[in-house]
């Protein structure tokens, strides 16, 4: 039988992540690949660059595009700025601050673990307290949105606790980015990353960092080489820094950048104000409708993540069942729990493009006629 090229079923996407992709970016992604280093690459590289800067707000000069998914985000922050021995603060309240305790481990440091149940925030005493307790910390780590339960968590705060004890803050804010308020130079956060696929709603695969200057101080005065070569700033440094001279680092995913340079456009067009806004707009609506179905959210009402509604399975109602029936007979995909979570909850995203009033609507009709 003659292999048959993949056409994907039509799917409207609220999990948690990735989301829809518009057609204006899926076109973007279909023009024809040019070379990485041809002058015409390079500028939208540069571009990039600036419509990332604007996304975080910050001038940090490091900032840029991993060439890989939010983990390879994740994984490049803690590799190079975690050095053998170096304790790093966790605040953990979900799954992916388990994430960044492996990352600590595996790069030599000492991850002390501070949690805070699934559902909750972060709370800052008990940071304050780890602080004191842990002189020698060298880094805080936070999750701005943790995925995983629907929890916002405050960075600006964590990062300031950081500060006041001379340690540098790393955030995830993968779900975060462009769905709520981030202001990573007001707010002072030396190394923070994302992911493309959450509320930029460009394909995945690509994670936007940034690093303030105290962070890349650090980086250029370790003692050790990074323990990784591909995700080691100081490489990477040449390829996206190098104005007019980018030296070969790798191959760069040309049209998954395509797809990130008209995403970021779309972002600026909209405004990253109105962006925020139409997140918590959307999340209300969605709210609402849910209430009048008698289903409740995992998080409490005044640190609930806009984009990422957990909320608990309706008594009797079939977990796995009920998520099929509603892939195959309404084409929508939500998200099971994770972890601890698994089986209790489901996860709905209203990220990015994903975050409109047709979607709501789609979603409270099959979700009416599921339960
Ligand atoms: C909070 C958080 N961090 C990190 C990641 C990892 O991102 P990716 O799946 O793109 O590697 C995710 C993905 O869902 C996430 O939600």
């Amino acid at each position: 039988m003659k292999d048959k090229s993949f056409i994907p079923p039509e799917r409207v996407l609220m999990g948690p992540g990735p989301s829809d992709v518009s057609q204006r970016i899926l076109d973007a992604m279909a023009r024809p690949t040019i070379g990485h280093l041809d002058p015409a690459f390079i500028s939208m590289m540069d571009e990039i660059k600036g419509l990332l800067q604007y996304a975080f707000q910050t001038k940090n000069d490091l900032t840029f595009a991993v060439s890989a998914p939010g983990m390879a985000g994740m994984e490049c922050c803690f590799a190079n700025l975690v050095e053998t021995e170096d304790k790093v603060i966790i605040a953990k309240n979900g799954f992916f601050g388990e994430r960044m305790k492996e990352n600590v481990e595996r790069f030599g440091g000492v991850p002390i673990v501070i949690d805070d149940e699934w559902g909750t925030k972060v709370d800052l005493n008990k940071i304050q307290e780890a602080l004191k307790q842990h002189s020698d910390a060298k880094i805080v780590a936070s999750v701005h949105a943790e995925t995983s339960t629907g929890a916002l968590t405050d960075p600006e705060s964590i990062t300031k606790l950081a500060h006041d004890h001379g340690c540098l803050s790393i955030v995830d804010t993968v779900t975060g980015l462009a769905g709520v308020p981030l202001k990573v130079d007001d707010w002072n956060i030396d190394a923070i990353y994302s992911g493309t696929q959450k509320c930029l709603s460009a394909s995945p695969g690509l994670s936007p960092i940034s690093f303030s200057e105290r962070a890349k101080e650090k980086i250029k005065n370790r003692k050790s080489k990074v323990k990784s070569w591909f995700l080691d700033l100081n490489l990477i440094m040449s390829y996206w820094e190098g104005e007019g001279g980018r030296s070969y680092h790798h191959t760069a995913p040309i049209n998954a950048l395509y797809g990130l340079h008209e995403a970021l456009i779309i972002l600026k067009e909209e405004g990253i104000e109105n962006s925020w806004k139409r997140h918590m707009e959307n999340h209300l609506l969605l709210r609402e409708g849910l209430e009048k179905l008698n289903i409740s959210y995992l998080v409490n009402k005044e640190d609930r993540l806009p984009q990422l509604n957990a909320i608990y399975i309706p008594e009797g109602v079939n977990d796995l069942e009920s998520r099929q029936r509603l892939l195959n007979d309404f084409n929508l995909e939500i998200g099971a729990g994770l972890g601890v979570l698994a089986g209790k909850v489901w996860r709905i995203g209203l990220m990015g493009h994903s975050s409109k009033k047709e979607n709501i609507d789609h979603c409270l009709q099959s979700l009416a006629q599921v339960i």
